[in-house]
């Protein structure tokens, strides 16, 4: 029967507890092997030299310039000494244009000192010079806090003539180019630092960042002990150790961010990039058909396999790509296989959303797909719905497996039994998809037994943590 076949089709996106323990194992070992210095490892853990989550002590005006999935934010944030609740801001949303995400690295850079330069007219502070934040979402090599080397592009960018370079140097060359403004940019952090630091603003416990939008993210605060890799980079600062206050500071630099001392640096915030998992071929037992397509179509093939499993970019490809299978097997829209349903990018993550909803009639899942350009019955609309919510089902469930992961491996490294944790969380799979966030809190309820973890949305994005770590450092600086 109809029912039977689309079964079929779905069976391998429903992982069964086994499955989903693996991949739990396969996450540590690759989280474990990414914080040694032997060799290239498919999760790279990059230590962010971001040493503390905020106490409140911050304090000053400050420019958070966010590079997202698809949008560019730039804020101004006024933080009060103790007053948590009461951080101003004040911020403007650009789109980032298809062209410019994949033409040169100099336009990029230029659309963004643009984007700044008009934020700073609108903020009617052009002449400031405000110490700055940069949030930049994509795997940077980091060897202090205010410089970071692109490693590679993911998600939709591939401007050229970026990876390998400092991304803060090309934004202040930009900012050269433009002649018109300066800026004083103090640290470049990844989006889910970003993200951690402003939740742990609000809620101490917080030393997990997770994103689940457009792409997938996770850092968390590790011991510094185990980071075999800083070891040598931060060598200078063990050599501060034995260095007498004031001492440091006439090297200009202290840009680290330690607060009470070098002797008390206890741990490091590591960005884990574990969207890579998988691209050993570590995920090959779970990888459909379907996967393996929308690899194979993206900018990126080889590469963010764990990414490609569970991100906002890739969910509507991968439905689409089962609605062609079944269409041309005639289980679907009467066997034709139209021009919209071969458009690769029709289904975005608001979509799915959308249709999965369960407040929506199936006459409304109809409609969607009529906006959509897809011709359904009733029969069809039920079928659509069933193969967006295997896939977005499978995407949680991974999620909450890495995350049973990293919250297990916090817990043993402080040889606990049981550990309370909070996760800073932002993207839109997150916040907007109906099913996403509670499966996956069960999944990570499930194979965490020992770890209670509360997940707590981020209010106003990354842009204020870099912000929070814009001022430590800049604190630390002015010493
Ligand atoms: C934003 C954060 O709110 O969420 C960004 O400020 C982050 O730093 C983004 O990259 C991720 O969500 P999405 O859905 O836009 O990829
Ligand atoms: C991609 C990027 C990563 C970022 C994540 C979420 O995985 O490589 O740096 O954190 O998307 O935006």
């Amino acid at each position: 029967s109809r029912k039977r076949q689309v079964d079929e089709t779905l069976c391998p996106f429903r992982l069964s507890r086994e499955q989903l323990q693996l991949v739990k194992a396969k996450m540590r070992a690759g989280l474990e092997a990414g914080l040694q210095t032997k060799g290239p490892s498919a999760i790279k853990m990059l230590p962010s030299f971001v040493y503390y989550t905020p106490d409140g002590t911050e304090h000053g005006k400050y420019l958070a310039l966010d590079l997202g999935g698809t949008n560019f934010r730039a804020m101004l944030v006024n933080f009060k000494k103790g007053m948590q609740q009461n951080a101003r801001l004040y911020h403007k949303i650009y789109t980032i244009p298809l062209e410019i995400m994949q033409g040169t690295g100099e336009e990029l850079f230029d659309h963004l000192a643009q984007c700044v330069s008009d934020f700073l007219d609108y903020m009617g502070m052009k002449n400031a010079r405000l110490p700055a934040g940069f949030t930049f979402s994509f795997p940077c090599e980091q060897t202090a806090i205010d410089t970071g080397t692109l490693v590679s592009w993911t998600k939709g960018f591939k401007a050229t003539d970026c990876e390998g370079h400092d991304v803060v140097e090309m934004l202040r060359e930009a900012i050269k180019r433009r002649n018109e403004f300066d800026l004083d940019i103090v640290a470049v952090v990844n989006d889910t630092v970003g993200t951690m630091m402003s939740c742990a603003y609000e809620d101490p416990q917080c030393e997990i960042g997770l994103i689940a939008g457009t792409g997938t993210n996770v850092c968390y605060m590790e011991e510094l002990k185990n980071i075999e890799k800083t070891e040598q980079k931060t060598g200078r600062v063990k050599r501060e150790e034995g260095t007498p206050k004031g001492e440091e500071d006439k090297q200009g630099d202290g840009s680290e961010g330690e607060k009470e001392g070098d002797a008390e640096i206890q741990k490091m915030c590591i960005n884990t990039e574990w969207g890579g998992l998988g691209d050993d071929g570590s995920l090959d037992d779970i990888i459909t058909p379907y996967d393996v397509e929308v690899n194979q179509n993206s900018v990126n093939p080889g590469k963010q396999r764990f990414e490609k499993l569970t991100s906002g970019m890739y969910l509507g490809e991968i439905v689409r790509q089962v609605l062609l299978d079944l269409t041309r097997g005639g289980l679907l829209f009467r066997g034709h296989v139209t021009e919209t349903l071969k458009t690769p990018g029709i289904f975005e993550t608001k979509y799915l959303s959308q249709i999965e909803s369960d407040r929506l009639a199936l006459l409304q899942v109809r409609c969607i797909l009529q906006q959509l350009g897809l011709d359904s019955n009733c029969e069809d609309s039920i079928i659509v719905k069933e193969v967006c919510g295997a896939v977005s089902r499978r995407a949680a469930q991974l999620c909450g497996a890495g995350m049973a992961a990293v919250v297990d491996k916090i817990r043993e490294n402080r040889g606990l039994d049981h550990l309370n944790i909070t996760v800073g969380v932002d993207g839109a799979l997150y916040k907007l998809h109906p099913h996403f966030s509670r499966v996956l809190q069960e999944t990570a309820r499930v194979f965490a037994p020992q770890c209670n973890v509360t997940f707590l949305p981020s209010e106003e994005g990354s842009g204020k943590g870099a912000a929070l770590i814009t001022a430590v450092a800049r604190q630390k600086q002015e010493m």
